[in-house]
């Protein structure tokens, strides 16, 4: 009889969708919250076809290597700047994504924090706690309306397009810089250089992968042009953005608040200067997390994983050319 293939899965994950692939294969799970430690995870790999790593997981040659029989590596998330893609393409390695499934929660996440940062709600919520709500004041956390404002989409794929709907259901104007143009024209979105969204946007949403061409997008220079009342929300990659640009624009009035659901590096250390920030809004990168999605996206890692096992097509694959 032959022995079940042997998976290793970086977290026990939400939800019974790795009880399809317990079905079929030997699964491993690390049970700790916490990543496993990179000794673990070498030796963990050594007799493994399959792996599903979380975005916190650097999956690269070494880890490769030290997996002689891996067949296919199974991301449980969209974005995949974890994974040395160029390696596994290199040893003919389909690895495979979570699209589709989170959109519209990541970007209901993106419009949270824009209203949360615009009506400076953690701002009003610690102020009550600590006894502070004396009583009705005129000018009390006086915040940004969102009607008839503009928002600057950095990004119009999946996610910054359903960012872009809710928008439109703001009375929001929207202008984008990379992305579908079809989608936009759907959307009434207006194309812009990164440097005039910049200048003209009252709010802007960060929608783009992190890749060698995005790594610190957003650095002193972005911040410096956009305006002084701009609020800058990232959903996407704490990288995306240069964290001690940020930190003096926002302590200098260069720009009026953030909102960060991702930050560089991940967790924030406990020191971190934007933590001093009342203008400085942040959550533990909890864009996909609801507890439909993150079982949905369990379904969709595990499709991925036992179509890479069964040597076909992954269904959400993001380097086809491993095909060719
Ligand atoms: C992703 O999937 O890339 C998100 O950052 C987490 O779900």
């Amino acid at each position: 009889m032959m022995s079940k293939p042997r998976v290793y899965v970086t977290r026990d994950l939400p939800g019974d969708g790795l009880d399809a692939a317990r079905d079929v294969c030997d699964v491993h799970v690390w049970p700790g919250d916490l990543p496993p430690p990179r000794e673990t995870l070498l030796v963990e790999v050594a007799e493994v076809q399959g792996l599903i790593p979380l975005l916190n997981d650097r999956i690269d040659e070494t880890v490769m290597d030290a997996a002689p029989h891996l067949k296919v590596i199974s991301n449980y998330a969209v974005g995949y700047d974890n994974i040395d893609v160029a390696a596994a393409t290199a040893r003919g390695i389909p690895v495979g994504n979570t699209p589709g499934v989170l959109t519209e929660t990541t970007a209901e996440l993106a419009f949270a924090l824009l209203l949360a940062a615009a009506r400076r709600l953690p701002e009003g919520e610690r102020l009550v706690r600590a006894g502070g709500w004396e009583t009705f004041k005129p000018a009390l956390l006086l915040g940004r309306d969102l009607y008839g404002a503009t928002l600057g989409i950095v990004g119009l794929g999946r996610i910054g397009q359903a960012v872009a709907r809710r928008a439109a259901g703001f009375s929001m104007r929207v202008l984008y810089h990379r992305g579908d143009a079809n989608a936009a024209h759907q959307l009434g979105a207006e194309s812009a250089s990164l440097d005039d969204l910049l200048r003209q946007s009252d709010f802007i949403s960060l929608h783009v992968p992190l890749t060698p061409q995005t790594k610190h997008l957003i650095g002193a220079r972005e911040l410096a042009l956009m305006k002084p009342t701009a609020i800058l929300v990232n959903t996407a990659r704490g990288g995306v953005v240069d964290p001690a640009a940020l930190y003096a624009a926002l302590r200098d009035g260069v720009i009026n608040a953030a909102a960060l659901d991702v930050t560089e590096p991940e967790p924030i250390p406990m020191d971190d200067p934007l933590l001093t920030l009342d203008n400085c809004l942040i959550v533990p990168h909890i864009g996909s997390a609801s507890v439909a999605t993150r079982e949905r996206m369990v379904h969709i890692a595990v499709d991925n994983l036992l179509a890479g096992l069964r040597d076909e097509r992954l269904p959400h694959c993001v380097n086809p050319e491993v095909y060719e």
